[in-house]
């Protein structure tokens, strides 16, 4: 087991694993038939995912345009605190375009609603969902991502992107901080 700020990190999903189901993932969205299409990452979570799936987008034929938004989340803590704000807006117009929104994880789905219903009221054509982890039991609202890299059981996980207290984003996997 990986140690790490010295904790044990249980690893859950591999960088193997998450490669080659990027890969996967991006010839779902190239099949989907997105036009014209604009990538928004939801910082800061979705930042390793979302470079990643880009580059996996050009390998399935894909040339999307890329932006990013910063909500608000859980801060320091690991309770979500149930009101999304908006931190950082995109630079890109959306009227009337494709945009497929990029989180890492999808859980009471409060993040996505919110990202979702802003490029909606703003008059995109079409909005798609990407997720890197869905955690399906745990949702307020109903909404669903249109694609799902995997379906996370009900930890509170670290890695690829996604932190406990600003801590792990670097780590190349997702895993579960052991207790000692
Ligand atoms: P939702 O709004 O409840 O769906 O929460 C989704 C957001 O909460 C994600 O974009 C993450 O930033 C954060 N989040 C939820 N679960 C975890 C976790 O297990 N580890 C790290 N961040 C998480
Ligand atoms: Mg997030």
């Amino acid at each position: 087991m990986p140690t790490v700020r010295g904790k044990s990190i249980r690893v859950l999903f591999d960088a193997e694993t998450i490669a080659r189901r990027n890969a996967e993932l991006a010839g779902e969205i190239a099949a989907a038939g997105y036009v014209d299409l604009l990538v928004i990452s939801v910082l800061k979570g979705s930042f390793v995912f979302a470079a990643d799936l880009l580059r996996a987008l050009h390998h399935a034929g894909l040339s999307p345009e890329v932006d990013f938004l910063s909500v608000s989340s859980y801060g320091a803590g690991t309770v979500s605190p149930g009101k999304i704000t908006l931190l950082r807006d995109i630079g890109s117009d959306v009227a009337g375009r494709d945009v497929l929104i990029i989180d890492d994880i999808l859980e009471s789905g409060r993040t996505i609603e919110f990202a979702r219903n802003l490029m909606i009221e703003r008059g995109a054509r079409r909005v798609g969902v990407v997720v890197l982890l869905d955690k399906a039991g745990k949702r307020a609202q109903q909404i669903d991502a249109d694609h799902v890299a995997f379906t996370c059981p009900d930890f509170f996980v670290v890695g690829y992107g996604m932190d406990a207290g600003h801590a792990f984003r670097e780590l190349p996997f997702v895993g579960v901080v052991e207790e000692d």
